[in-house]
């Protein structure tokens, strides 16, 4: 598995959107399609209005799949089931820092875990939440959707928040990549680059898309 940098787009299609009656037939599809990191969305149902899946699925795509797997927790206390992730054979794991947690701890115990570290956003909160833990994580999430659903509008309201996240990078020689996930497809992804977006997490316009390939390659192109 190749490590990618935030000099290379990386294109995470998101399983929320996926057939979940075919689970397995949909991350073949996903692979197939070219996508370079698998994106899972773990909701429990109080961090957010929605409750998807657990490690048990992680679990069953790691042992029947090589692609690189990029775990989203939106739960309240990601330090309390965060062991299970890891188990469950995570590449990535991103907590949110309004979670109820010891942020700097709990990233701390990912890195040392063997996963990279990721560190979400949503919409609401400004960067000075974030800027104390830069220095401790592979991954900045800006969500550019309130985080419970697939399917909803880009908000490009998030933009300055990631121009601010690649100029502090640059100014602290830092090398985290910023990902932006929720109503990403090929019209909203330029805006998101240009602003200083690398990962892109795209649901709905590729799950759903008629030719997933096809559409993958448009938003990596984008
Ligand atoms: C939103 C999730 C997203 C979601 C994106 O709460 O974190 O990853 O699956 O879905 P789309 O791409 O359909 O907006
Ligand atoms: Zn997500």
């Amino acid at each position: 598995m190749i490590d990618r940098t935030y000099q290379d787009r990386v294109i995470a299609p998101s399983l929320l959107a996926a057939d979940f009656s075919r689970v397995q037939e949909e991350v073949s599809r996903a692979i197939s399609a070219g996508a370079d990191w698998l994106h899972l969305d773990v909701m429990d149902g109080h961090f957010v209005d929605n409750i998807s899946f657990g490690p048990a699925m992680v679990n069953a795509i790691h042992e029947t799949n090589d692609i690189f797997l990029d775990v989203h927790l939106m739960i309240s206390r990601p330090d309390h089931y965060l062991p299970r992730f890891v188990e469950a054979g995570a590449d990535l794991i991103t907590v949110h820092v309004e979670a109820d947690h010891d942020v700097a701890e709990t990233l701390g115990r990912i890195k040392e875990a063997g996963c990279q570290v990721g560190l979400a956003l949503n919409p609401a909160t400004p960067f000075s939440e974030v800027v104390p833990f830069l220095d401790k994580i592979d991954l900045l999430l800006c969500m550019t959707v309130v985080p419970g659903f697939g399917g909803q509008a880009f908000m490009q309201e998030v933009m300055p928040k990631i121009e601010e996240a690649k100029a502090y990078r640059e100014q602290h020689g830092l090398s985290y990549h910023i990902e932006v996930d929720g109503g990403l497809k090929k019209e909203t992804a330029p805006q998101a680059y240009a602003a200083g977006a690398n990962v892109i997490v795209a649901g709905s316009s590729t799950f759903n898309a008629e030719d997933m390939g096809a559409a993958v390659q448009e938003i990596r192109e984008a």
